[in-house]
């Protein structure tokens, strides 16, 4: 049985990073007119509250998107200073609260599934996959009363089983979010796998991978295994990482996580460009010591 429950970690760093990413990802998607189909993995509880016990036993949130909120004005525009991708992340937040029920102040945080849910159009198909009984029992909830022009689908089948079949979609435009809790070893194994049969089945689909960085040797492999595949297939990439601390990474001292990294296949070509814009200022909104660091490596053909 698993034990990961994402609510105790929603809104902290790594989930910025991922969900601005994402959010970057999916607008660049919508401006094209084809239809879009979305196959998240791992897709958790899809929402959360800011103001809950779960969320705030370990303060992560307070860490990560808190940190980030007295940006966004009341009539929830966001401060001109910031950088696009930033802006277009919290105006996204904000869009949602209003449209879903959270009103004016920011209090609930969507996962994964529900920010493809808010920003898909209604040709757009989201399909989401969740194991764990409970968040799977929240994720359908969440989905059924979502506020969505989408086809939101779910299953309870493991992600990396379930996602192979649905490729290519007949959209043949399509992004894949593999967002593991790596509780078991294999997950990193799996998302590689995972990344080689969407090469093989829908070449030019785009694939976003979150990992942690953390102090074992399949985390410290994983990055350069998905460049080796992406290079071999020809296929462009991005790679960013942002680390808020010192922590299990091999870089400084402490433990928790510190840093992790989103591995971006087929990006759109505006994410480079806002990547090194907004990441050297996550770094300074949210790093806690000086080994608050980012980096961004990409192979565009
Ligand atoms: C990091 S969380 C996902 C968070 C979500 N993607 C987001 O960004 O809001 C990982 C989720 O994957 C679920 N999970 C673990 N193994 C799975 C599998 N093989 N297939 C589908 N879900 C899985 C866990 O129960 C957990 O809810």
């Amino acid at each position: 049985m698993f034990s990961y429950r994402h609510a105790f970690h929603a809104g902290n760093h790594a989930d910025v990073l991922k969900h601005a990413t994402l959010v970057a990802v999916l607008q660049h998607l919508t401006q094209k007119e084809g239809a879009l189909s979305v196959v998240d993995t791992h897709a958790g509880a899809g929402m959360y509250r800011l103001d809950t016990s779960e969320a705030s036993t370990s303060g992560e949130a307070l860490e990560g998107i808190h940190k980030l909120l007295d940006q966004v004005n009341s009539n929830g525009t966001v401060n001109a200073s910031m950088p696009p991708l930033l802006q277009n992340y919290l105006q996204m937040l904000a869009a949602f609260n209003t449209r879903n029920g959270g009103g004016k102040t920011i209090k609930l945080y969507p996962g994964s599934p529900m920010i493809a849910a808010h920003l898909l159009r209604k040709k757009d198909r989201v399909m989401a996959f969740e194991v764990h009984p409970t968040d799977h029992r929240v994720l359908r909830g969440t989905l059924e009363q979502a506020q969505s022009d989408a086809n939101l689908q779910m299953d309870r089948r493991n992600g990396f089983e379930g996602v192979t079949p649905l490729l290519p979609p007949v959209s043949r435009r399509g992004l894949v979010i593999c967002d593991p809790s790596y509780e078991l070893k294999t997950d990193y194994a799996d998302v590689v796998v995972m990344l080689n049969e969407s090469l093989k089945r829908f070449a030019t689909g785009s694939v976003l991978i979150w990992y942690p960085i953390v102090g074992r040797s399949e985390a410290h492999d994983l990055p350069r295994k998905l460049k080796n595949a992406a290079d071999k297939a020809g296929k462009d990439w991005i790679h960013a990482t942002l680390q808020v601390r010192a922590g299990s990474s091999g870089q400084g001292p402490g433990g928790g996580l510190g840093a992790s990294g989103v591995f971006v296949l087929n990006p759109p070509y505006t994410l480079k460009p806002q990547l090194e814009e907004a990441l050297p200022v996550l770094v300074k909104m949210l790093g806690q010591d000086k080994y608050a660091a980012q980096k961004l490596e990409a192979k565009i053909r």
